[in-house]
Order: structure tokens, then C-alpha cells, then sequence
């Protein structure tokens, strides 16, 4: 599907040039003389610096939490790139930490349920990143073969897709594992309520050194999560900075 052909508009600060220059760039994906098995391995061959630079704020969080015990979460997966990054980070830094658990959660449903505190617009649209009906066993499969892939590859089971609206899954995930501890919470939900159940949710289970990645803290267009964190995390029990990579991520860490 071409960009211009998508249901939403996606985030983007590019000119008309650039975006001109991102279509022949896909084009040229879609018709990449690579063989498939080259292509997988060449893949940054045709990633933009505006996708690379995500990548670089996973590795970023995941260097934070290295001496941190617990899980990671992602509130928001999308498609569920992160979670991948996170499985494959995990076999390059501690591939024998069987207890860091990988866990995602989102509808695949897209954005809905907008509150006052909320501003929908171009980008934040009721359905907007709405994943496909059957993706969820499609994302299960395909963390289970990057984990299959990876040293320690013959224990299972290390990640969770839950699927449902977090205000409802989140704190029962927590009721039903209170020995939780949460080393990285991703927050990429955007809205207001979502956002501050889960922060609520895993408030009890962070330690000192838990990492919460916010995803919009500093993006007008999506308030809620900055009015949420900023609700719920009042005192002085944090720190926060941005991304060393990018203005647009804050990483707060528990003191
Ligand atoms: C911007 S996308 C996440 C992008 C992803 N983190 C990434 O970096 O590729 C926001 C996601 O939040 C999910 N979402 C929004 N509200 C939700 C809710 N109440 N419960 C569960 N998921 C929700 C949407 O379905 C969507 O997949």
C-alpha cells in the first residue's frame, strides 16, 4: 500500500520532496533486486533516519534497565515492532536473563474512546493504527520464532500479547501476577484514560531504576499522556530527560 493510499494519515514533518523521495524509496523496496534472504539481512538498505532513530531509543531504554530486575511492557504495540527489538536485545545483552519477560498490550482495534483531556486531529483518529483481525496470532507467531532464533531459544514462553482495552486488561494483568516487577514500561497509547490506568496499574510494581519511556510526552496533538504522567507522578520520586536520539521521547527514571 502506498503511503498517499493509507487509511490515516501517519505522523510526518517532511516537505513534499521528502515525501516524494519516501515513495521512490518504498518503490524501490517493493522492487528491490535483493533476494529475499539478502533483503532480511540488508534491511537498512531502505530504513529512513526518521524509523532508525526508534531503534536507537529502544536500544537507548534497554541499555537504562540492563542492571534492573523485572519485565518489559509495551502499553501500545501496533504491529509490534518494539517487541521485537526488545526479544532481540534481550539475546544481544543478557541472554541468559530467563526472568525478563516481554509483554504487549493493545486492542489492534486503533485509537478510540477519546476524552475532554484528548485532542483527536490528523494523526489521532478513531481507528487510527488499527493492526489487521487476526494480527495478534500473527505477532504471537512471529516473537516465537525470533525467540526460537536466539540463545536460550528452547525456553518459551518469554512474551504475552494481551489483547483487549487496557483499562480493563492492565490492572487485571497486575491483580493476577502481583509479584510483578516492571523494569521498562513503554507508553505509546496516546490518549488520556488508557494511558493513566496503566500508569496506575503498574505504579505498585516499580523499583528504583524502573524505566517509563513516554512516547508523546512533548506532542501537542496528543496531551493526554503528558496530563496523565504528570497527574499521577507528582513529587520528586523521578527524574526525566529526554532521548538522547530525539527531542520527541522522555525517559523517566524511579528514584
Ligand atoms: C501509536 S500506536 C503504537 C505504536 C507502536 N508503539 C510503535 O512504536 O510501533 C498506538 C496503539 O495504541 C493502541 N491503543 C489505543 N488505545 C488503546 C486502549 N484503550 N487499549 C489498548 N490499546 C490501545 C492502538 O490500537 C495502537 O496500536
Amino acid at each position: 500500500m502506498t503511503e498517499s493510499a493509507s487509511p490515516y494519515a501517519m505522523e510526518t514533518n517532511s516537505s513534499g520532496d521528502q515525501l516524494r523521495f519516501r515513495e521512490r524509496l518504498n518503490d524501490m523496496y517493493r522492487t528491490s533486486p535483493l533476494p529475499l534472504e539478502h533483503l532480511v539481512c540488508n534491511f537498512g538498505l531502505y530504513t529512513r533516519s526518521s524509523v532508525l532513530v526508534k531503534t536507537l531509543v529502544i536500544n537507548e531504554i534497554y541499555e537504562l534497565i540492563l542492571p534492573v530486575p523485572g519485565i518489559i511492557i509495551e502499553f501500545g504495540t501496533w504491529w509490534g515492532q518494539n517487541l521485537v527489538m526488545f526479544e532481540n536485545l534481550r539475546a544481544i545483552y543478557e541472554p541468559f536473563n530467563k526472568t525478563r519477560k516481554i509483554v504487549g498490550f493493545d486492542t489492534f482495534e486503533g485509537y478510540s474512546s477519546f476524552s475532554s483531556k484528548d485532542r483527536p486531529g490528523q494523526v489521532i483518529t478513531e481507528g487510527g493504527y488499527a493492526a489487521t483481525p487476526d494480527y495478534p496470532a500473527y505477532l504471537r507467531e512471529l516473537l516465537a520464532v525470533h525467540e526460537g532464533n536466539n540463545v536460550l531459544g528452547h525456553l518459551r514462553n518469554r512474551h504475552e500479547i494481551v489483547k483487549g482495552d487496557v483499562v480493563q486488561t492492565a490492572p487485571k494483568y497486575f491483580a493476577d501476577h502481583p509479584e510483578t516487577v516492571v523494569a521498562l514500561a513503554y507508553f505509546d497509547l496516546a490518549l488520556y484514560e488508557p494511558t493513566k490506568a496503566c500508569l496506575k496499574a503498574i505504579r505498585p510494581h516499580l523499583v528504583p531504576g524502573s524505566v517509563i519511556l513516554l512516547d508523546e510526552f512533548t506532542w501537542a496533538e496528543a496531551p493526554g499522556e503528558a496530563i496523565a504522567f504528570k497527574e499521577l507522578f507528582k513529587g520528586s520520586e523521578y527524574t526525566i530527560r529526554r532521548s538522547r536520539y530525539t527531542a520527541e521521547r522522555a525517559i523517566v527514571t524511579i528514584k
